[in-house]
């Protein structure tokens, strides 16, 4: 099972990023994890910054993959083309988010995704990632 996970901006930044909310993980040392944990998946990664390129990779894989894993990041509270882009393609989606954005500031309240995803899974530090895998199985 192909799964594409896409991350968003500053998700680069993890394990130097305001490590009491998102950890001391890199991203790049959890995905190598992942992929012993889930050897039967065939895991993808990528990480922009870039808005058009975030829409670029959904489009890319979303006629092909089985999967797609989205942390939109701050473009979550944002993006109407992201939204968009999930509900132009055939792949399914899940979007999920490190941290409980509900317990936080009322600007992260709100996700221009989740209308458009299979579910969405939050709150659960990096084992959110773990957890949207899962649902593909
Ligand atoms: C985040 C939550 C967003 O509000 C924030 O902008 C992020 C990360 C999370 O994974 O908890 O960059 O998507």
């Amino acid at each position: 099972m192909k799964i594409q996970i896409i991350n968003g901006p500053n998700l680069n930044l993890l394990g130097t990023r305001e490590k009491n909310i998102y950890g001391d993980q890199t991203f790049n040392e959890y995905f190598d994890k992942l992929k012993l944990k889930f050897e039967k998946f065939d895991l993808h990664y990528f990480q922009s910054n870039i808005e058009g390129e975030i829409i670029q990779k959904i489009q890319d894989v979303g006629f092909d993959f089985d999967g797609i894993i989205i942390n939109a990041a701050a473009y979550t509270h944002t993006s109407v083309g992201i939204g968009d882009a999930i509900r132009s393609i055939q792949s399914p989606v899940v979007e999920v988010h490190i941290s409980n954005t509900y317990a936080r500031e009322e600007f992260r309240h709100k996700s221009f995704l989740s209308a458009h995803v299979k579910g969405v899974i939050l709150g659960f530090g990096l084992r959110s990632y773990d957890l949207a895998i899962e649902s593909f199985s």
